[in-house]
């Protein structure tokens, strides 16, 4: 997606040869234009699957799929990094390890908002080791809803969750495939290096 990857190329500060930080526009400060883009882009490309839900998880996710789901006119579901209040028999749980905080936290979806006869279409905004990718594709295997596939705003195809999701028959779109981030600059999947 062109939009993205010139904002990202304007906007984004590259931290480490691993890290991209793009807080002005997604992971703090949000840009609606920009996520109503990122909405109609995602969309378009899951418009025939019958999705009936989004699910991500808060708290950058939530942006991308709320515009994914105004567009698609379907709910949006976040699953909960904190615990709730629920009672633990109502809630679907995963594990997510993070490799990057090294720290595993639960994450949680209560068994209302997704069910059997849901498909679902799972939206993040980074994708790096795929391990919140994962624990969402466990919720929904629980619930035993049809996952229709993964849409990722920025993917680091230099690490490794986008081969771990596909390889297992997964449909993925990432919106800007970042394959290095070496030297301070940020260069795409499908660019030739300057
Ligand atoms: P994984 O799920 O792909 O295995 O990711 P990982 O544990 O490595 O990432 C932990 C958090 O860091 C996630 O956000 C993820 O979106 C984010 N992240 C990973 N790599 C980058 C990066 O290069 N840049 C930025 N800006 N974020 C990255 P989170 O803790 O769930 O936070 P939130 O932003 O959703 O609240
Ligand atoms: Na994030
Ligand atoms: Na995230």
């Amino acid at each position: 997606m062109k939009q993205l990857q010139e904002k990202i190329r304007t906007d984004g500060k590259v931290l480490s040869d691993s890290v991209l930080k793009v807080d002005s526009f997604l992971n703090h400060q949000i840009d609606p234009v920009l996520m109503q883009a990122i909405g109609e882009e995602v969309a378009s490309k899951f418009a025939d699957e019958g999705i009936t839900k989004i699910l991500t998880l808060e708290s950058s996710g939530i942006a991308p799929a709320v515009m994914t789901g105004l567009v698609l006119g379907v709910p949006v579901v976040f699953a909960r990094k904190r615990k709730s209040l629920t009672l633990i028999s109502d809630l679907y749980t995963a594990s997510v390890h993070s490799f990057t905080k090294n720290e595993t936290n639960d994450i949680s979806v209560s068994k209302d908002y997704i069910k059997s006869d849901d498909v679902v279409l799972i939206l993040d905004d980074f994708l790096a080791n795929g391990q919140a990718v994962l624990g969402l594709i466990d919720i929904i295997e629980q619930a035993d809803a049809a996952l229709s596939g993964v849409a990722i705003v920025i993917e680091k195809g230099f690490q490794n969750g986008g081969k771990m999701i596909r390889d297992r028959g997964v449909r993925v779109e990432s919106l800007a495939i970042i394959s290095s981030l070496a030297n301070g600059k940020v260069e795409f999947i499908g660019e030739v290096s300057a």
